[in-house]
């Protein structure tokens, strides 16, 4: 949502997600089954190259993908986002455009260097670059995504946001969107091949309450994500107190990453990597891994790092503390123990510290300082300058 129409749109969803608080909708009990058991991981198009993104470029990024050691380090999916979209035949069924000219080869492709692709649609009439979306043709889409080999589908509402934030009532809005996602995720499930699916609807009537009910295996709580410390910063403030709508399998997604595409400082992007691994948020790569310098690489492939947010216990990460721009967070993890986040979100270094207590243990633990990837050895409390914009993120052992 890049342009002053969507952003007034999203003015117009974040009233209506205020006046949702009280949760007039109402969360449905989540399927069992989910193609994403932890938050997905890869890359996607739209951050860097919005609509100059083509066959060729893609390769590239699959092709850097496996050669950066990204692949290895658990980055999976290929993600193509908006602009891929030709024209209907005369039979309805959605072609690609001059860009992608067999999307088929292409999926091969990717498949054969180890990696699933994903592809992107909108259950309106339009998707929000104002190509074809789905509306009509759910069933005929899933099945041509189907037949190409796609691995996951981003399901962006688009041009079908008038008619949600327009319907006489939230519940009636509300049972709109329900509606095509719900069409969607069942033409996917008629085609026997798993996808996964990812909900896109800048987060207006609160999906975190009944995306899993719908289909989605992760759904997007925000608007759109820039290449910008304050956006950055406030995407990722704005998941507090979204934990206990969460569950394995089932993701809130504050949006891809911007690591590496220049709008911020390496520090910044740290802070950006430590705050969504602390959410449980999908990983998806969002910058040109074919030119990456390796210093990006290295925020992108930094192993703590993915293994917090990789956490097998699948539990999202809430805040503790803030004072000022001053915000300690933390994130239980398996066997019980902790990721701990000291975020000094000011423009000057500030002295912070934490306890185990302040973050449910007692006493001496083991830490770890991820980034800088050094034992602290057992500690019951940790002080720290921490750089303007940056963050030292720990690890805690559970003893
Ligand atoms: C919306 C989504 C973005 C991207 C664009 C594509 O703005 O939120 O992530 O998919 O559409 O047009």
């Amino acid at each position: 949502m890049r342009n002053p129409k969507k952003t007034l749109l999203w003015a117009g969803a974040c009233a209506i997600a205020a006046l949702l608080v009280t949760g007039s909708v109402q969360a449905a009990p989540a399927p069992a089954k989910t193609a994403a058991p932890t938050p997905p991981m890869g890359w996607n198009s739209w951050n860097h190259f919005a609509a100059k993104i083509d066959d060729a470029t893609v390769r590239a990024q699959a092709d850097a993908m496996v050669s950066s050691g990204l692949r290895d380090a658990g980055y999976r999916y290929i993600n193509i986002d908006d602009t891929w979209e030709g024209e209907r035949d005369a039979g309805g069924v959605l072609h690609t455009n001059a860009k992608f000219p067999d999307m088929k080869a292409l999926a091969d492709y990717v498949h054969s260097k180890g990696l699933k692709l994903g592809i992107y649609s909108s259950p309106g009439a339009k998707t929000c670059a104002g190509f074809a979306g789905s509306l009509g043709h759910e069933a005929q889409d899933a099945k041509t995504y189907a037949e190409w080999g796609v691995d996951y589908l981003k399901y962006d509402l688009c041009s079908l946001t008038p008619s949600v934030e327009k319907a006489a009532t939230l519940e009636e809005g509300h049972a709109i969107e329900a509606a095509a996602y719900e069409k969607m995720r069942d033409a996917i499930k008629a085609t026997g091949r798993p996808m996964v699916y990812s909900l896109c609807q800048y987060g207006i009537n609160q999906p975190w309450r009944w995306g899993a009910s719908v289909g989605g295996d992760l759904w997007r709580t925000t608007g759109d994500i820039s290449d910008r410390f304050s956006r950055m910063v406030q995407i990722g403030l704005s998941q507090a107190g979204l934990a206990k709508f969460q569950k394995p399998g089932h993701w809130n997604d504050p949006d891809m990453l911007e690591v590496g595409n220049g709008g911020m400082k390496a520090v910044e992007y740290r802070t950006h990597m430590s705050l969504w691994a602390i959410l449980a948020a999908p990983l998806l790569a969002g910058n040109d891994l074919s030119t990456m310098t390796p210093e990006t690489l290295s925020i992108l492939a930094n192993k703590g790092v993915i293994a917090i947010d990789q956490d097998p216990m699948g539990k999202q990460g809430d805040r503790v503390h803030a004072e000022g721009p001053l915000e300690i967070w933390a994130r239980p993890l398996a066997g019980g123990a902790k990721a701990v986040g000291l975020f000094n979100l000011g423009d000057r270094p500030a002295n912070m510290s934490v306890t185990t207590a302040e973050v449910g243990l007692k006493g001496p633990h083991a830490l770890h300082d991820v980034w800088a990837d050094k034992d602290l050895g057992k500690q019951a409390s940790f002080k720290a300058v921490v750089p303007a914009h940056g963050v030292v993120l720990l690890r805690i052992a559970a003893k």
